[in-house]
């Protein structure tokens, strides 16, 4: 099978398709046949980088998501040519990963899909939306009574999680650090838009003195302690980005910091379960949501569809059909 394989770091022109053995099939393992992937910044990452690190399996295969169909269904509940999304859980890190035409991976990061999307958009969905989701349904437990603040709106979680949010329901305001992106913020359903920067909290509060009730923060530990200051007592913000490029908080006093009743989660999307893919999936298409897709990419282009990636200007998903 053709397949992209890492050793050591590289630029993205340096990716190319090269010829590999399809996986054996082994207990616990299911193999699919990769129809489509999303790209997502942890491979940009990965290639630059961290593919050095010992805990990267070498020689890798890159890519933690992907859609496709059961090629071989081992001795799992799925069956041959079942439509499936599979994610997460040390895909493309710890074993090989979904820059291939088929991949193995273990049944438990694998999940059935019931979806009238096509195989470009529905790669756009495992991990992204999965994080939108997760952090709006289990973390924020968002409901239609809520003012969301969803700081890194234009990033694709962002978008994903407006487009969700506002299907559930809630009051959504996104934020940018560009003027220009308002418009395509409100065209994806944000009912507001705030302008990042210096002056960031109060310009929120001036809009809106009870602040938010929910905080998706996208940007990180760099704004994190502002988010906390615009949040309603009894509301949640939720710490599920890092585009700020801070990993921690130094010296975070969590009595001062944290206002009395407002509380602060997490979200990590490394292991979903098949309940939550399906409330996912039942939400996007019973509300007809369609994902933002910045480019769709043949295999062969892989380079370039990297490239794009590093230098994160795109609006919306970058997909590769394989
Ligand atoms: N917790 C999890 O399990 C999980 C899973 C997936 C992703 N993530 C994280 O979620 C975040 C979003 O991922 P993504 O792939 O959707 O990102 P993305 O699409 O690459 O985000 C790009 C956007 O980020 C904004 N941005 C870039 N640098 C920024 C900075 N220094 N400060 C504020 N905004 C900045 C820009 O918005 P403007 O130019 O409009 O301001 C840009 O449009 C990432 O931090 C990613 O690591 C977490």
């Amino acid at each position: 099978m053709k397949a992209v394989v890492l050793t050591t770091p590289c630029g993205a022109g340096e990716m190319m398709l090269t010829d590999v053995p399809v996986p054996e099939v082994r207990p616990g393992w299911v193999l699919i046949r990769v129809k489509a992937f999303g790209i997502n910044h942890s491979e940009v990452l990965l290639r630059r980088f961290e593919v050095s690190q010992p805990y990267i399996k070498k020689p890798i295969i890159p890519g933690i998501e992907c859609v496709g169909e059961i090629a071989d269904a081992s001795d799992s509940r799925f069956g041959t040519g079942e439509r499936v999304m599979a994610l997460m859980g040390g895909m493309g890190r710890s074993f090989n990963g979904s820059y291939a035409e088929y991949v193995l991976v273990p049944a438990s990061h694998v999940f059935a899909v019931d979806s009238t999307l096509d195989w470009g958009e529905l790669a756009a969905i495992p991990e992204t939306f999965y994080t939108a989701y997760g952090s709006l349904v289990q973390s924020l437990q968002l409901d239609r009574r809520d003012t969301l603040l969803i700081r890194g709106g234009t990033s694709t979680v962002g978008l994903a999680a407006i487009q969700l949010a506002k299907a559930m329901g809630a009051r959504v305001v996104a934020t940018t650090r560009s003027g220009r992106k308002g418009e395509m913020l409100r065209r994806c359903g944000a009912d507001d838009v705030v302008l990042e920067g210096e002056g960031f909290g109060r310009r929120f509060l001036e809009k809106y003195p009870a602040g938010a009730s929910k905080v998706l923060e996208l940007i990180g530990a760099a704004t994190l302690r502002e988010s906390l200051g615009v949040t309603a007592v009894h509301g949640i913000v939720c710490h599920t980005g890092l585009l700020g490029g801070v990993y921690g908080l130094k010296n975070f006093d969590p009595i001062k910091e944290i206002p009395s009743g407002v509380y602060l989660t997490g979200f990590y999307s490394n292991t979903p379960t098949q309940k939550q893919i399906d409330g996912m999936m039942r939400l996007i298409e019973e509300e007809g949501i369609r994902p933002v897709i910045a480019r769709r990419y043949g295999f062969g282009d892989i380079a370039v569809a990297h490239e794009l990636a590093e230098q994160r200007g795109q609006t919306g998903k970058i997909v590769v059909m394989v």
